[in-house]
């Protein structure tokens, strides 16, 4: 199981000041030496964290692969075309949004997906598409030519939070009404739904990544499906870094996923 770290919120801290520090380059051999098997950064339209001199001085000096998520507006895609990383993770993006809400929906955008993935493959870069755990946009994205899907746990992990901490105020405030023992039954569906996602994906030849909202707590129930290859997690390393340092707070999830594979 490989790790791939966000490392997107190092450059949100930035912009609280609009200065030069701290500067997300500088997590490149931290992440590299604690265990991280990939560095992870979206370059949103709003260039509100990662901006594109991040991009491109990550991407010419990363000893670890590069995996950008990006919408799929046509000229984000000309500049990742350009900035060529490993590859690209195409996501949906609302510019009110605090952070990506649900899955890239393939089948309403099948066109603009196509084209994106035809361009990106046509420079060397592979695709990834995060969606929603869904047959339906799971054979989509096989049909599409993608090489890899990521599912978006964001709801399994709201659902965690709801159904273990009392933290019942996530953005979608879907689950604000539920009472504990719905929230376990909807908590469960949510993870099976996951199971059978990854399933299929992966009896189909799709290499199957997860991520979103995941941490120290919630992760040891997607371990257990074992057609997940990959995890890209961001916030919670990034918030734990705070009080234990980037490479403590990489190794302690690289840690957690090795006990496991
Ligand atoms: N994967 C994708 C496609 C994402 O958009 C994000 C959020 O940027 C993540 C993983 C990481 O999510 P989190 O920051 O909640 O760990």
């Amino acid at each position: 199981m490989k790790l791939g770290v966000n490392i997107d919120h190092i450059a949100t801290l930035r912009e609280a000041r609009k200065i030069n520090e701290p500067d997300p380059l500088m997590a490149l051999e931290i992440l590299k030496q604690a265990g991280a098997n990939q560095v992870t950064i979206h370059l949103r339209e709003d260039r509100r964290h990662i901006n594109d001199y991040d991009a491109k001085r990550i991407i010419e000096s990363s000893f670890l692969p590069v995996n950008m998520e990006c919408s799929i507006n046509e000229d984000i895609i000309e500049i990742i075309c350009d900035l060529k990383p490993q590859r690209a993770t195409l996501v949906p993006e609302k510019r009110e949004e605090i952070t990506t809400e649900g899955g890239l929906d393939v089948i309403k955008n099948e066109k603009r997906v196509k084209k994106a993935i035809e361009k990106l493959h046509s420079n060397g870069i592979e695709v990834s598409l995060f969606i929603d755990p869904d047959f339906e946009q799971i054979k989509k994205s096989k049909e599409l030519n993608s090489e890899m899907i990521e599912l978006h746990t964001g709801k399994f992990a709201n659902l965690y939070l709801a159904l273990f901490t009392n933290i019942n105020k996530t953005p979608n405030k879907v689950f604000e009404n539920l009472d504990k023992k719905t929230l376990r039954k909807e908590y469960l569906l949510e993870l099976n739904l996951l199971k059978d996602a990854a399933k299929l994906a992966k009896d189909i030849n799709l290499e199957v990544a997860a991520g979103h909202g995941l941490n120290y707590q919630n992760i040891y129930d997607i371990l257990e499906i074992k057609e997940i290859s990959e995890l890209n997690i961001g916030h919670s390393i990034i918030a734990n870094s705070i009080f234990t340092g980037l490479y403590e707070a990489v190794r302690k999830m690289k840690e957690i996923i090795l006990k496991y594979y």
